[in-house]
Parts: structure tokens; C-alpha cells; sequence
């Protein structure tokens, strides 16, 4: 009896019964780098060149993100996986991808000036910045939060209100099944079946032990992509825009937390073999550099459509862009990448002159200057990006 009772609180005290174990892919250099100590919450890991897939205590995932921006100055950088077959999965679908050839007949030229020019003009700082600030007055908008439900119904109810009176447009969620807060789409069906997909995910959080309770008024990260996004839907409606294609607009739950709202959309469009010929990711928008305005990253996205995005950016948003590369999948954009779908990410500046407020307290619009100058850009660049693409 004695001894089954010490070997019980042995396991205890050595975490092995408690303990929840979750598979993560990272950068393999997070990996060789981690310090001694910190490597004995690795339970496996696997190396795959530039990504290592690990398994690791779930408690251990926040102190995991704080070595990542600590030492790496990333912010969290790591994918959540399910199980170890979804987590080698994603090194298999990186590695057998020739997005070169089954995207090569996507049209990227650019000749709908006469159309795309009147809609930009009518991008609207002043509700970008109203939108923002709506979000960001929610407690949170964590995943599993109940704000985090209350900020998704507002931004189901917002986009309802754009899309009223018409019938080819639907708003729904997108309930995941392991956690409460919903993602949002709002599709407009358009003569083909062949999708265009702009998105940006709409949860918060608050530094990496921030819970459920925390402030993360999220207003840069990322109350302003789906402020883009909305001011886009807005103008789309307005100018009574029918489009060729078939839109998609999403506000995704669970990025923060490994990408899990954006995974499960596009793993399972990707499942029904949805024709989804681009997608573009919003993430942060209203926070300037001193440089580029707009920034490509080349890294989880797809070179030709990066292409065609900057010569949007000279033909209709006209500033100074440039690329950068996140160095782990960072955003959304890898959930479609990495199902093969073409996706780009402009982002708000250079990586070394990030927002950072993000994941605090202190992100809000007041750290942007209290106003959505920037955002518009964004606005502007996507309304371009659906006109050209979807003609
Ligand atoms: N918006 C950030 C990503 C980001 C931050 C891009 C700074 C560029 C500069 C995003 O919401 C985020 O925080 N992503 C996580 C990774 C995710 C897989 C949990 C991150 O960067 O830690
Ligand atoms: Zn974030």
C-alpha cells in the first residue's frame, strides 16, 4: 500500500498524471535554442528543417510564448496541434505543395481602374476608427470568454446590418466544437462557385497568462484588420457591388491561441475541395512604422499573389511598401498556406518596428493616434484585391 502510494505522488510530483500533453509545430531554431531546463517540458519533438514538431505539457505552451518573444522576439509563434498525426500533417501538406502550378491559371492583371477608384475613395476613416474602438471596449475577446461570444454576436450583428436587403448575401457563424466563441463569415455568392476569402481573426488575449478575465482591448491586434474588413463589406453594399466570384468575409475565432478558429475553416474547406483561388489576411493594420506603410510577408504566403498585391499597392493605394517575414507561421494566412490555398498577409510595418502594446492592456487606439488613417490603407488595398481578382 505504501509503496503504490509513493509511486502515486511521484507521478504527481513528476506532472505525468495530471499534466495535459498537446503537439505544437514551432521554428526548430525555438527549439535548439531553448535552455536546458526548459527543454525537460518536452515530452518528443521531431525535426522537419526549418519546423519542429513538439510535444509539450499544455501548461507549458504560455512560458513556451514568452521564450519565443524574449529571446526570438516573436510574439508566440507556435501552431496548436491535436494530435501528433495533425501535427506531422502540416509538414507533410508544406513539403508536397507546388502552389507555382495550381494556382498558375489565377488572372492578376490589373484593369478595372474605372471600377475599384470610386470605391476607395469612399473609405471612411472615421468608421474604421468607431468600429475599432467598439470592439476594443469589450472586456476581452478571448476564446473561451464570454465577451469573447458577446464581441462575435456584435460583429455577426454589424455585418448583418451592411448586408440587409440583399439576397445573395448570407452572414452565419462557424461554431467550433472544443471551445465557445464562434468565427463569423459572411458569404456573398457571386455567378461562380470560386471563392475569395479576406479575413482576419477577431479574438484577443492578454499577455500569455491572461485568461478568460484579463483586459486585452486588442484595438490594433486585431480590432483593426476586421475594421478594414467591415469598412470593405460596408463599401462593397453601398456601391451595390455583384460580384462575379463569391466572396467571403471572415472574423476568426482562436487565432491567438495557435490559429485553431482558421484551421478548422480552411481544413475543412480544403476537405470539400472549395475552390478558393486567394485569400487575404488582415492582421494589425492601424499601427504605422516609419517607413513602409505596407509590409508583404513573403514567409506562409504565395510569391505570385504577393506579386500582384504590390502592384495593388502602386496602382491604387499608392505608399511605400516593402516585405518582411514573420519567421513562424504568425497569423491566419499559414492556416490557408498550409492547406494549399494562395494567401498574403499585409502587414502594418517592418517586424522591427512592431506595435508593442499588443497583447496588453495598453492596445489600444490611442497607441495609433487615436484615429484609423493607417487602417484605411488596408481598406483600400483590400477592396482593390477583390475588384481585380474577382473581374
Ligand atoms: N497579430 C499577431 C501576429 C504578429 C505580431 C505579426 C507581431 C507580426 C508582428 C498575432 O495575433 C499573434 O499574436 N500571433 C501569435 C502566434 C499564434 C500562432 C499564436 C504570435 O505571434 O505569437
Ligand atoms: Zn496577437
Amino acid at each position: 500500500m505504501k509503496k503504490i502510494f509513493s509511486f502515486v505522488l511521484f507521478l504527481i510530483l513528476n506532472n505525468q498524471i495530471f499534466a495535459k500533453e498537446v503537439w505544437v509545430s514551432v521554428g526548430s531554431d525555438l527549439v535548439s535554442k531553448s535552455e536546458k531546463n526548459f527543454k525537460s517540458a518536452f515530452r518528443e519533438n521531431q525535426n522537419f528543417g526549418d519546423i519542429t514538431i513538439l510535444k509539450i505539457e499544455e501548461e507549458f505552451l504560455p512560458f513556451l510564448s514568452k521564450f519565443a518573444h524574449q529571446d526570438f522576439h516573436r510574439c508566440g509563434g507556435f501552431i496548436y496541434h491535436d494530435s501528433k498525426e495533425d501535427a506531422l500533417k502540416l509538414v507533410t501538406d508544406l513539403e508536397s505543395q507546388d502552389f507555382a502550378k495550381k494556382f498558375s491559371f489565377v488572372d492578376y492583371q490589373i484593369s478595372h481602374q474605372d471600377m475599384v477608384n470610386p470605391m476607395i475613395e469612399s473609405v471612411d476613416a472615421l468608421r474604421i476608427a468607431a468600429n475599432i474602438r467598439t470592439m476594443a471596449a469589450f472586456q476581452n475577446r478571448y476564446y473561451t470568454a464570454p465577451t469573447g461570444v458577446q464581441s462575435q454576436a456584435w460583429v455577426k450583428a454589424t455585418w448583418e446590418k451592411l448586408a440587409a436587403g440583399r439576397s445573395d448575401a448570407t452572414v452565419s457563424y462557424f461554431k467550433h466544437p472544443n471551445w465557445s466563441q464562434p468565427s463569423v463569415i459572411l458569404k456573398i455568392q457571386g455567378k461562380s462557385n470560386e471563392i475569395i476569402v479576406v479575413g482576419g481573426h477577431a479574438d484577443s488575449i492578454s499577455g500569455y497568462f491572461g485568461g478568460a478575465a484579463a483586459r486585452a482591448p486588442g484595438a490594433d491586434d486585431n480590432a483593426s484588420g476586421i475594421s478594414s474588413i467591415t469598412e470593405i463589406i460596408r463599401i462593397l453594399m453601398e456601391h451595390s457591388y455583384q460580384p462575379e466570384k463569391t466572396l467571403m468575409f471572415m472574423a476568426y475565432s482562436a487565432e491567438e491561441v495557435g490559429l485553431r478558429g482558421s484551421k478548422e475553416i480552411a481544413t475543412q474547406m480544403k476537405s470539400q475541395n472549395a475552390p478558393v483561388i486567394g485569400v487575404m489576411q488582415f492582421d494589425m493594420t492601424n499601427f504605422k512604422g516609419s517607413d513602409n506603410s505596407i509590409v508583404l510577408m513573403t514567409d506562409y504566403t504565395n510569391e505570385a499573389q504577393n506579386n500582384f498585391v504590390g502592384k495593388l499597392i502602386d496602382t491604387y493605394v499608392k505608399v511605400k511598401w516593402g516585405q518582411d517575414k514573420c519567421g513562424y507561421a504568425c497569423s491566419d494566412h499559414a492556416s490557408w498556406h498550409m492547406n494549399g490555398y494562395p494567401a498574403s498577409m499585409p502587414f502594418e510595418a517592418q517586424m522591427s518596428e512592431m506595435n508593442h502594446q499588443i497583447h496588453t492592456p495598453n492596445d489600444t487606439i490611442s497607441h495609433s493616434g487615436d484615429n484609423a488613417d493607417h487602417a484605411s490603407k488596408f481598406a483600400r488595398l483590400g477592396l482593390s484585391y477583390i475588384i481585380e481578382l474577382d473581374q
